[in-house]
């Protein structure tokens, strides 16, 4: 075999394909246009993983909206929870009175998502839910409530769909897992 070959990296296999994830989005966004009829919401993006998963929901979100960005510490290259999080963009805007939800990308040991909530409940929000793509219900170390989402998934590390591994892989259209020699 030529090195190139022996070299190559090699393509995420499928977990959840694309139409799969779109007919979900679809599904959430209408509970959310349902249980928020005739509100005005505030919609938060945790960067970096959520931005795919975000611009599509808030596509598909017929409600007054305005939008906000927060940037959180990932794992780095590492692929387990280090439990250290970090706000590396905070929102400036104040949350007070508003109605928040919080697009997540993956909940696994549910502590970026715990810290977060936290953090934004000090600033006295009128309500705050949250919404994910994935949950690792095997991994959770925290009590914490999704109140819409997307799959629940088993252990494997994942990719795509926003979702990176050592900042790669984030424009594949589908959720994928890497194969344990990644
Ligand atoms: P938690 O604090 O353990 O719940 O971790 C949540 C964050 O870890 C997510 O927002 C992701 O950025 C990252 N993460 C967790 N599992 C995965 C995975 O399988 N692939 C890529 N990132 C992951």
């Amino acid at each position: 075999m030529p090195m190139y070959e022996e070299n190559s990296i090699k393509q995420p296999k499928v977990l959840i394909p694309e139409v799969k994830i779109q007919a979900r989005i679809a599904e959430l966004a209408q509970e959310i246009n349902h249980d928020y009829r005739g509100k005005e919401i505030t919609a938060i993006c945790v960067l970096k993983g959520s931005f795919i998963f975000f611009s599509d929901m808030i596509r598909k979100i017929d409600l007054p909206m305005t939008c906000e960005f927060l940037g959180v510490s990932s794992y780095g290259n590492k692929m387990v929870s280090s439990g250290e999080i970090k706000v590396t963009l905070d929102i400036h805007e104040p949350l007070e009175k508003k109605n928040v939800i919080l697009f997540e990308d993956i909940v696994d040991t549910g502590l970026t998502l715990s810290y977060m909530l936290n953090m934004l409940k000090t600033r006295k929000p009128a309500s705050i839910k949250t919404c994910a793509l994935l949950l690792k219900p095997e991994s959770l170390k925290t009590d914490i409530d999704v109140d819409y989402l997307g799959f629940k998934v088993g252990n494997e590390f994942v990719v795509g769909y926003g979702v990176d591994f050592a900042g790669k892989w984030r424009g594949l259209p589908y959720i994928g897992y890497l194969e344990h020699d990644h």
